[in-house]
């Protein structure tokens, strides 16, 4: 057998769970197309395959819906191994798709797409920019619309599943809330394709599968949905991955010319990073969520605590404790970022987003980390992830306490996340032989 380099290894996962211009995250586990695993896939194909990257994000709009919602599942095709299917969500786009959506990670991908077209001299790249950027402008429109109804400048999910964490201890006390009774008879597939410890427990299932029945009933309308949500967390995560997405269409606004475009994003990127800068809570070191039900902060400390940093310039204070904060996570820690703070008792380094570290969220949190000058901080995250996945293989997420890989493996989006951050560690390593 060839043995492969570790950089053909995570391009050869890529071409592996390629399905026709879209992406599977890995296979069985999830056979179909992802929102925001598509856009980092887009990134990750975009170091070595710039017309395939492109691919990957107008694959994705196919399943945009006519009111300007990017979908977070699009079900090219059929495939017997993941629950809920298209027949559980009962939509009624021409193409089968979740009703639910993603974080909008597609705005990043289009502008890091759109830079490796230039730089790569690929034909036609303005008009599909062009075309890709239209979509993503409606989708915003979407987001501010139908989730920041009240002007709050955060936008709100309905679902955990929308927050692509989906048990995370942020959501325990809002999930709580809603009933455990469903219509719809659930069929796990999931832990017969992972150990069932690291996955949701059955009683976050029959939540989930609740709120799916309660918004289906609704005829998936945003605003009917909106008015008897019963899980609604104005979420500082999702908020700032809009507005930097936001902040890198206007810079595409820019560099096009698009005056209207820029003028219209940059209101929004205003009303969103006011918003965000309120989440600030300096007895905590951290921003928190609004769960809009019970009008409480979300005080759980997990990852979305820092994803602000992707959107906002932080003051000297305010990074002095972040700094310290994220120090302190990392405490007797063998890979760092855990999803929740290992001090919390609800931590659990192997179950899903109670613990684990995750690739791309270090990828957006060490982006975050950059902007705001903390370089060294962002360079330690980035070479940890390296490293992790170079030990444990290309797993969907890795136990922060001894880095074992769980979950799936030969997953597209730690694969794109090595191509991307590899390339970063290799590059500050031989900055710093300089
Ligand atoms: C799952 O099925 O676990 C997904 O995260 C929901 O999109």
């Amino acid at each position: 057998m060839i043995k492969l380099d570790r950089d053909e290894a995570a391009r050869a996962i890529l071409t592996r769970n390629d399905r026709g211009g879209y992406t599977v995250p890995t296979d069985r586990l999830y056979p179909f197309q992802w929102n925001w695993d598509s856009a980092f896939v887009a990134m990750g194909f975009a170091t070595f395959d710039v017309d395939r990257a492109y691919r990957e994000l107008e694959r994705l709009i196919e399943g945009q819906w006519d009111d300007g919602m990017i979908p977070h599942i699009v079900f090219h095709a059929p495939s017997d191994t993941y629950f809920p299917g298209p027949e559980v969500w009962g939509t009624r786009h021409r193409i089968a798709t979740s009703g639910i959506t993603q974080p909008p990670v597609f705005g990043m991908a289009l502008r890091h797409v759109h830079e490796a077209a230039v730089e790569a001299g690929l034909p036609n790249a303005a008009e599909r920019t062009r075309n890709l950027f239209q979509a993503a402008l409606r989708s915003h429109r979407w987001w501010l619309r139908a989730r920041d109804p009240d002007g709050l400048g955060l936008v709100a999910i309905l679902h955990p599943w929308e927050s692509g964490s989906d048990n995370s201890p942020a959501w325990d006390a809002a999930l709580a809330r809603v009933p455990t009774s469903t219509t719809t008879a659930i069929r796990r597939k999931d832990t017969g394709h992972v150990d069932a410890a690291m996955r949701p427990r059955d009683e976050d299932y029959q939540r989930f599968i609740h709120l799916v029945d309660t918004y289906r009933e609704c005829g998936w309308d945003p605003q009917r949905q909106w008015a008897v949500a019963p899980f609604k967390i104005a979420d500082v995560q999702m908020t700032a991955i809009l507005a930097r997405a936001t902040a890198d269409l206007i810079h595409l606004a820019e560099d096009f010319g698009w005056e209207a475009e820029r003028a219209e994003l940059s209101e929004m990127h205003d009303r969103l990073t006011a918003g965000l800068a309120r989440r600030w809570r300096s007895h905590l070191s951290r921003f928190v969520s609004l769960d809009l039900v019970s009008g409480e902060d979300v005080e759980a400390p997990t990852q979305a605590c820092f994803m602000p940093l992707v959107a906002l310039r932080i003051d000297d204070a305010q990074r002095q404790a972040v700094q310290a904060e994220i120090e302190r996570w990392h405490e007797g820690m063998v890979v760092g970022l855990p999803s929740t703070a290992p001090f919390s008792p609800a931590f659990e380094p192997k179950r899903y987003w109670r613990g684990p570290v995750w690739a791309v969220v270090n990828w957006l949190i060490a982006d975050g980390l950059r902007m705001n000058g903390l370089e060294n901080l962002a360079q330690r995250i980035e070479q940890t992830t390296v490293r992790a996945i170079e030990r444990a293989g290309f797993c969907e997420y890795f136990d922060p306490t001894t880095g074992e890989g769980l979950g799936g493996d030969t997953f597209s989006w730690t694969a794109a996340a090595y191509l991307v951050l590899g390339r970063r560690a290799k590059a500050s390593a031989s900055g710093a032989r300089r």
